[in-house]
């Protein structure tokens, strides 16, 4: 019988998850269908409900309720319980157990590029649910430093004081970021700011930016941000979010399955529907 996935998010409609997932599993020859589904915050529950009832094979959590599902289902990871959200649910034998693959999703980005994943001076921008994976998932590997800039202070400073595990952070403003920019080496950029329609717009300034330093934005509408792109005009190398929303889908087909699948594959298809070439 044909296996059931989904996608449950408030929007939906931008999704590129149904096509990455439903190419692979042609690909793979598994008989599955990933269909996306509208739902708002207030029928969340039902729709868990609904989901559990048809058997779903798995399912896949986005936008706003990454947080609010925990309570729905019948178990989460401990990396997901300690993000406090889950975007990948796998049903096991009947039970619907929850896990993030946004956070692992980013260091398998960095280790695609050969870029370390420990013993770094971190600065991310943004302190939303993407900014919570990221950091948590960077502060298991040892780090020297991990400080998280934010527009609204106090959530940078929530992520500090909830970290789990011991790495020196520093809660920043926007502008105290642009002031010390010359002490990362590695820098992440996961708020909203330079998305499409708005692409003019940054959120810290790079002008103190040191030598080799690598900049990542986890934003892939535009592939190029104006903050990618004063990164590489002051010398750093760049990643966009691209490889980001490859590797998290990857992580989530892998638990659905049991095949890691081919990434270059899954990127070629996003490049794709996002018509542009990679920076
Ligand atoms: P996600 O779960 O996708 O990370 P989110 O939880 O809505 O999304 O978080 C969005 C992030 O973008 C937050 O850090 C937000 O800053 P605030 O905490 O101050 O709201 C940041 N952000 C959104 N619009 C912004 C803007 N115009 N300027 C600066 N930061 C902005």
């Amino acid at each position: 019988m044909k296996k059931l996935f989904a996608v449950l998010g408030d929007p939906i409609a931008h999704s590129m998850s149904p096509a990455m997932h439903n190419d692979l599993f042609a690909y793979y020859h598994i008989d599955a269908v990933y269909v996306p589904v509208h739902v708002k915050a207030e029928v969340l529950e039902d729709a868990v409900k609904g989901l559990r009832a048809m058997g779903a094979a798995g399912f896949n959590v986005t936008v706003p309720h990454k947080s609010a599902i925990i309570p729905f289902l019948d178990g989460v990871d401990e990396l997901a319980l300690r993000i406090g959200a889950v975007n990948t649910v796998v049903n096991e034998n009947g039970k619907l157990i929850g896990y993030n693959t946004d956070g692992p999703g980013f260091i398998k980005s960095l280790q695609k590029i050969g870029s370390p994943v420990s013993n770094r001076k971190i600065l991310i921008i943004g302190a939303g649910g993407a900014a919570r994976a990221i950091y948590f998932s960077l502060a298991q590997y040892q780090q020297e430093e991990i400080d998280i800039a934010n527009r609204t202070f106090e959530k940078a400073q929530k992520i500090v004081q909830e970290c789990p595990f011991p790495v020196s952070s520093t809660a920043l403003s926007l502008n105290e970021a642009s002031q010390r920019v010359e002490n990362y080496d590695l820098i992440i950029q996961t708020t909203k700011v330079g998305m499409f329609p708005k692409v003019q717009e940054q959120p810290i300034e790079l002008l103190k930016l040191k030598n080799q330093v690598h900049v990542c934005d986890i934003i892939y509408n535009p592939l190029y941000t104006q903050f990618l792109q004063e990164a590489e005009r002051m010398g750093a190398t760049i990643q966009n979010g691209v490889d980001t929303l490859v590797f998290q889908g990857a992580l989530a087909f892998e638990k659905w399955t049991g095949i890691f699948p081919d990434v270059q594959r899954m990127n070629d298809h996003v490049l794709k529907l996002l018509g542009g070439t990679e920076c």
